[in-house]
């Protein structure tokens, strides 16, 4: 990153002033230092100290990527009639991403803008296809693991479809009998994950897949995260389950080319067993002044950019490239892995189904969350996860040589963290322990409404989570926690203590 760049003063310094748009234009060179130098206080993925959000292989595919995406910085996929070649394009990449996922010569689909909007569509396609055959389900139903992606929330909140999130197993696996159970007459979709982003762990797609086509329900997996890494992992000889369109029962795919395709940000691919399922996807209007109307995704505007760099990604690293990319990334997490288990008071949660490395305590005697104050502190930039608390790793090729350096970093962390109990409570630990920790998960959902509303407000500002709940309005939970601090902790303990002393007998009566 542009550490050593002199800071600016930005054109908004001061927070009392809104930003308006300048009187007369700036001048480019000085306005991409300005940009620059903002930069300096992001994540430093380019250093490999990102363990989450950004999917780089280097300089030079950097660059090619850049050069490919500009190339196509103006044109407007929405309709392809005028621009013929980005519609080649897109119909290529989902050629080569159906045939990656073993799908057959009626798989269908369209790139979208990543994975969240593939899986809109997904939910939006299986919906609409009910409405049709099944007219009589009023209130359709999704059934997935708790592990599933947090955008089938969105989608069924947007798409007003109840979900019904099913508890997993020990494995943090989905538990394929309660799934089966869960399955009604109101279903329209079955989901799972391979792998789910948690714990990186593959989902059995293909004893799902088999009651799924047993009960003709459409079964998607998302393979959003490990599309584009787990047929090369498979092909390196590892013994994954087998997750994609081999298995009868599934009827769509999400895979992202923005995460292990190693594309430009904004490009997923979703796919279908045949147009039957897709054909649920497209929005057409024949009545609008403005002309018919026929969008297959859920953008207008369908910017090019993004489709010529996933297009150009799959063909300059090719099978070759993708298989050596996933044979370092697999290599690098083996090695954090091994590397986590030696350290005391760790462990890694889950089977190495993928390049996740999800990191958890084993008595609880550190507090997971104070070990990623510590690790942030280090200059490392590390996903807080919960149920149970645990540290998110997504690892890439181009961790691998920042795999000995964090894990230095990691064990002095772990063991400051057992010699100084009270960071549990303190900084942004106390935060993520308690949200975690509060029963009643409505209350939390108001707090992380009102950061959003402070962050989005007219101010715009990203909010010191250390410092939540000082101000009046900042919402009832985040107020206790701020006021009470260790003794809303203990009390917290107290009573979820007592809701699992109370699960336990009710479950053995
Ligand atoms: C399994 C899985 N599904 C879906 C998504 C959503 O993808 P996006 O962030 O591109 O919308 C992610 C993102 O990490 C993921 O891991």
């Amino acid at each position: 990153m542009a550490k050593s760049t002199p800071a600016i003063p930005t054109t908004t310094a001061d927070p009392r002033r809104r930003a308006t748009i300048p009187a007369s234009g700036g001048d480019p060179a000085a306005l991409l230092a300005e940009m620059q130098a903002m930069r300096a206080e992001d994540a430093d993925w380019q250093g490999g100290r990102t363990w989450s959000m950004v999917y780089y292989i280097g300089p030079e595919h950097h660059a090619f990527l850049k050069q490919a995406h500009n190339l196509y910085f103006a044109e407007n996929g929405l309709n392809p009639m005028a621009f013929k070649s980005l519609k080649r394009m897109e119909s290529e990449v989902v050629q080569m991403s159906a045939s990656m996922l073993n799908g057959g010569r009626d798989t269908v689909g369209t790139m979208t803008s990543g994975g969240t909007e593939s899986i809109l569509l997904t939910v939006k396609a299986a919906r609409d296809r009910a409405r049709k055959s099944r007219p009589w389900i009023l209130r359709p139903e999704l059934v997935a693991p708790k592990t599933i992606h947090v955008a089938f929330d969105k989608a069924c909140h947007y798409f007003n479809v109840k979900p019904r999130y099913i508890d997993i197993g020990p494995d943090y696996r989905a538990d394929v009998e309660a799934m089966r159970k869960a399955i009604g007459r109101n279903t329209i979709l079955v989901a799972a994950s391979a792998p789910q982003y948690p714990q990186g762990v593959i989902d059995p797609i293909a004893e799902l897949g088999e009651i799924c086509e047993a009960k003709g329900v459409p079964f998607h997996v998302d393979a959003c995260f490990g599309g584009f890494l787990l047929p090369w992992i498979e092909k390196l000889g590892h013994d994954i389950p087998t997750f994609d369109f081999r298995v009868p029962g599934v009827t769509s795919m999400s895979a992202d080319v923005h995460k292990f395709g190693y594309a430009a940000k904004g490009a997923s691919v979703i796919l279908y067993r045949d147009m039957s399922y897709l054909k649920h996807q497209f929005f057409v209007s024949t009545d609008w002044p403005g002309g018919i109307y026929a969008s297959p995704s859920m953008p207008g505007t369908r910017p090019g950019g993004p489709i010529a760099a996933a297009w150009a990604a799959m063909k300059s690293v090719g099978e070759a490239g993708y298989l050596e990319l996933a044979r370092e990334a697999v290599a690098a997490a083996q090695e954090l892995r091994d590397g986590v288990e030696a350290i005391e008071g760790l462990t890694v949660l889950g089977a190495a189904h993928s390049t996740v490395v999800a990191i958890g305590t084993t008595d609880g005697a550190v507090d997971i969350y104070a070990v990623a104050d510590v690790l942030q502190d280090k200059g490392w930039s590390i996903d807080r996860q919960q149920t149970p608390a645990c540290l998110h790793c997504t690892v890439n090729a181009h961790n691998r040589p920042q795999v000995p350096t964090f894990l230095v970093d990691l064990k002095e962390a772990a063991a400051h963290v057992a010699a100084h109990p009270e960071l549990a409570s303190e900084g942004n630990a106390a935060m993520y322990g308690m949200m975690a920790k509060v029963p009643v998960r409505g209350l939390v959902k108001l707090s992380v409404q009102k950061v959003m509303e402070s962050m989005y407000g007219p101010d715009g500002t990203v909010p010191d989570l250390s410092q939540l709940g000082a101000a009046e309005d900042d919402g009832f939970v985040l107020q206790f926690m701020h006021k009470y601090g260790d003794q809303a902790m203990e009390m917290l303990d107290r009573v979820n203590g007592f809701r699992a002393s109370i699960g336990g007998r009710l479950r053995r009566k």
